[in-house]
Parts: structure tokens; sequence; C-alpha cells
């Protein structure tokens, strides 16, 4: 009698184990929009999401560790350079791309293992009364290291991803030796030694620290929108956006996205999770929360996102797949140059 209670037992936690309906999130994305969005899809799906949230490093060092036990499904995180890396360290897998998918992204934005979600662009920030549109007008990534802006500039640390990719692109359209000599231009026209996050940059350029900053386009918007206060939003009004490169490849574009981890338990269901957040329903969600450019066609920014202007040409020429690739070139060049 004991042993047939012992199978029975056994059975039951089978079934349960087999009729899980779920799919778990390791996610370095840190919005309530985020969690509204998987609640969305369980509703629609009947798939229960489990999110783990926790810093991109923490998260791929717990994956790393628990190793074949690790029950990640899907690695949700911000820049292409840290998927690239997570994938070089072996981390994910191939298989992610459905056609929907496929069909969804431009393939300058994907690799078989990983995908974006939202996009982003790397800019400069002006402030009008010292900086004059002639000064501005063609100003590229590469003429960021012309003396002309020495002591004008500010720019986060080189331990910043957002900055790494940055460089790895610039390592990949002008070459290692180009990209180190640019390094040591930038640091020399630095206005003061890196600090703080890229709303940091942007409020120095609003304090008169500086003329000009680079920093991601969603912090503008945040700041305009007043979610940060009174004072951030104000700081935010002294500034304006440039778009470089307009001329040539066009502007440095960047990823939210997520990775297929090796081993994922509940792949499928993974996949289902990704094409609806590629659907126009969860991109339009995506997009008025967090001020990210929709990764589909078809779907507007958030009106303080269009105000910055839309009609700018995005550089997708250069596959988002090489912030990876050079990532430790870029890290090299940019230590070097005593980029802090
Ligand atoms: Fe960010």
């Amino acid at each position: 009698m004991k042993t047939m209670m012992k199978i029975l037992l056994i059975f039951i936690f089978i079934s349960a184990e087999a009729i899980a309906n779920e799919v778990n999130i390791f996610s370095a994305r840190h919005y309530d929009s985020d969690v509204q969005l998987y609640e969305k899809f369980t509703a629609k799906t009947g798939i229960k999401v489990n999110v783990v949230s926790g810093k991109s490093g923490a998260l791929e060092k717990r994956i790393i560790e628990e190793g074949s036990e690790s029950k990640a499904d899907l690695y949700i995180t911000a820049d292409a350079g840290r998927l690239g890396a997570f994938e070089a360290k072996g981390m994910l897998q191939s298989g992610l791309i459905s056609n929907t998918i496929k069909s969804a992204v431009p393939k300058n934005f994907r690799t078989s293992k990983w995908v974006g979600i939202a996009k982003r662009a790397r800019i400069v920030y002006f402030a009008p009364e010292r900086v004059s549109g002639a000064e501005l007008a063609g100003l590229t990534y590469e003429s960021l290291a012309d003396p002309k802006w020495k002591g004008r500039l500010v720019i986060r640390a080189s331990n910043n991803i957002y900055n790494q990719s940055l460089v790895a692109s610039l390592v990949k359209n002008n070459g290692k030796a180009a990209a180190a000599q640019w390094s040591k231009g930038v640091v020399s026209n630095m206005a003061r030694d890196p600090k703080g996050n890229d709303r940091a940059q942007i409020l120095a350029v609003a304090a008169g620290e500086a003329d000009i900053a680079v920093a991601n386009t969603y912090y503008l918007a945040l700041m305009l929108s007043g979610k940060k206060g009174a004072e951030q939003q104000a700081a935010a009004k002294k500034v304006k956006p440039f778009f470089p490169n307009q001329d040539g490849r066009g502007t440095h574009m960047n990823i939210s996205g997520a990775g297929l981890v090796k081993g994922a338990p509940n792949k499928e269901n993974a996949i289902k999770l990704v094409e609806f957040l590629l659907s126009e329903e969860a991109q339009n969600h995506i997009v008025n929360n967090t001020f990210e450019y929709p990764m589909i066609a078809g779907v507007s920014p958030h009106p303080l996102v269009v105000n910055m202007g839309l009609d700018f040409k995005q550089d997708l020429k250069t596959k988002v797949v090489n912030y990876g690739k050079r990532q430790a070139e870029a890290l090299e060049v940019m230590t070097g140059a005593g980029w802090k």
C-alpha cells in the first residue's frame, strides 16, 4: 500500500510538472510597466510569467552559476552589447526567431539567439545659448574629438555599456586605431571626469558645466515628463537634442532585447512571449511607458519623443551584433586613452 501511495504521489508530481504552463524571465528592466505587460500576456494565453528581476550582472552570474539547473527561459536587458557578451559566454541558444519575429524585426537588430524589443538612439544634447546651429552643423560622433569642444563635453564613464557599444560601433566603422585616437580626443575635450548616469550628463549641460553631452534619447523625454521631478523637468527644457551623423551612416542605435537562455525549459512559451512583446499592443505599451522607440513599424513613440524629431536617419548599416563582438576592443581603446 505504501508503495502504491508513493507511485501515485510521483505520478501526481510528474503530471503537475508536465502541465505547468509558464515562462521564466530574468529581467534587468526595472519597469513596473513591463510587469503590466506580462499580466496582459497571461490573460491572453494562460501562460504564467515568473519574473526574476535584478541588475544585469547579478542575473547573468546567477544563470551561469545555476548552469543546467537554471530555470531561466528569457534574459531581458538593455543594450545589444550586453546580450552579445552573454551570448559569447555560450549562455544563449538559437531558435528564438520564429517567422513572426523575423518579419517584425529588421535583421540588423537581431541574431538567431536574441532580438530587440525596443530601440533607443545615443545622441548629443546641447545648450542652445552656448552652441550655435553653425557650430553643430554636420556634427558626427567622430567630430566629438575635435579640439573645438575642449572643456565643453560631458559623457559618462568607460565602464558604461552604452558607451562601450557606441565606441564598438566606431571600432567597426573606422577601425581600432582611429577609435583609439578618437577616444584620446574625447578625453581631452571632457569638461570634467566622467561621473553619473545619462541624466546627470543632461543636467550638467543644463547647469552650464558643459555645452554638449552624450546620452540616450529616452532620458530627455523621461525628464520632460516630470516623472523625475520638477527640477529635472525644468533642466531638460534648457537643452536640445541633436542627432549625429545625419550626412553619413546615421545616428547610433541600440536596443532593449530578449535572449533565449541555453537549456530554457519553456522554449515555446518564451518565443510566444517575445512575439507578444513585438505585437502592436505591447509595443504601444512599451514606448508610452519607457520613451523608447518601437521595434516594429506602424507604432508611434510617446509624444515627447515625437517632439524630439522622428525624421532622423538611423544607422541601420552597423548591425548591433557588432557591439558585443567589438566590446573588448572598445574598452581597450577607452581605458588606453585614460577614459575613467
Ligand atoms: Fe538606460
